[in-house]
């Protein structure tokens, strides 16, 4: 049985800077993902503490959005088969050093906070993610 899923995708600060945009892109297409909308923005501080009110309590919360702040970033809506857990495993692990050979953030990462790309973690938090950036 088919299971088309929508992920939000964010190519951060650190990787835009490195104009990695197009080479992240490419990835996920020869993964399989079909990018359905894309914009390239830069967040205010309050709308990166925002997004990323989850982690509101978290030791690393403010550094974190000001550094999603900090430049553009590339947002996308990515689709594929079990889109949600594919983007994840692209991705590899949140601190590049942990990250399997292969992934994104192996590959590009440059330490925890600056580790190259955002991904949903979930079904319900991909459809969350996807309105904040793409509501119309
Ligand atoms: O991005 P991911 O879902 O893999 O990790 P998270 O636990 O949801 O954390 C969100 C972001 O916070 C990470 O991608 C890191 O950039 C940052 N972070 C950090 O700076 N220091 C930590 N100890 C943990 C996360
Ligand atoms: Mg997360």
């Amino acid at each position: 049985m088919s299971n088309i899923q929508q992920t939000l995708s964010i190519i951060k600060p650190d990787a835009v800077e490195r104009n990695l945009d197009s080479e992240i892109k490419e990835i996920f297409i020869n993964k399989g993902f079909k990018i359905v909308k894309e914009k390239k923005i830069q967040l205010t501080k309050s709308e990166a503490e925002q997004f990323y009110k989850v982690h509101e309590t978290k030791p690393f919360y403010n550094d974190l959005c000001s550094y999603l702040s900090s430049g553009p970033i590339l947002v996308m809506i990515l689709e594929k088969e079990n889109a949600v857990l594919a983007n994840r495993e692209v991705m590899g692990a949140t601190n590049p050093k942990d990250a399997n050979e292969g992934t994104i953030r192996k590959k590009f990462g440059i330490s925890i906070d600056k580790n190259s790309v955002h991904g949903s973690d979930s079904i319900d938090n991909a459809t969350i993610e996807i309105n904040f950036f793409f509501k119309d």
